[in-house]
């Protein structure tokens, strides 16, 4: 079965999704460990109650992005992922994290590909439609790259405003798109690993 490390900041919903899909057998593969840079990250708290290790990594302590990065990196490999799912990681990892598992890191960006990169990205859709730009944003999962949220595509989601909405109710849907997106797309990366069985 192939081995998955989810790295986290926040309520892990995306996690959460993948959780159920690995345990209803919808995603042929374990979880081996969930990765925080937030103590207070619900999506620790999520793992913990399916017995996941889920892991706290600080950021204080260490001098630079980098030597966070190859400690992270460290962790990560203990688990010997076969793949590196980043659900909502809120830090950008430099090559120092990136080059020790090329191919094999996959980042979940809640915009379609080469729209609102970085932060905020679904609050600056929502401006740009209430602005008569857009009609439509998304979501997508990519191979993370040094760039911020660019890298090549593997699977991106439309998400259509709606005349009455409020950026709670386009974000609402756009989340729920997410979780469909972030399950297929870690499969259909998997696939093109040739997963282990
Ligand atoms: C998601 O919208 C993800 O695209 C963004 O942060 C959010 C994480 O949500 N990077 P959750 O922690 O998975 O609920």
């Amino acid at each position: 079965m192939s081995r998955l490390v989810v790295l986290i900041s926040g309520g892990g919903s995306n996690l959460q999704a993948l959780i159920d899909a690995a345990q209803s057998g919808h995603l042929p593969a374990d979880i081996a460990a969930v990765i925080s840079n937030k103590k207070s990250a619900y999506g620790l708290e999520r793992a913990a109650a399916v017995g996941i290790p889920s892991i706290f990594l600080s950021a204080k302590g260490f001098p630079d992005r980098e030597s966070y990065d190859v400690a992270l990196a460290r962790m990560v490999r203990e688990h010997r992922p076969d793949l590196i799912v980043l659900a909502g990681f809120m830090r950008i990892l430099s090559p120092a994290f990136l080059d020790q598992f090329p191919g094999r890191v996959i980042n979940l960006h809640p915009a379609l590909p080469g729209r609102f990169a970085g932060t905020r990205a679904i609050e600056r859709a929502f401006a740009a439609f209430q602005a008569g730009e857009i009609t439509a944003s998304g979501c997508m999962v990519h191979y993370a790259i040094p760039e911020v949220d660019a890298g090549p595509v593997i699977e991106y989601r439309e998400v259509g405003f709606e005349p009455h909405d409020t950026l709670d109710t386009f974000a609402a849907r756009l989340h729920g798109a997410e979780h469909e997106l972030i399950v297929s797309a870690t499969r259909k990366a998997l696939r093109g690993m040739g997963e282990r069985e």
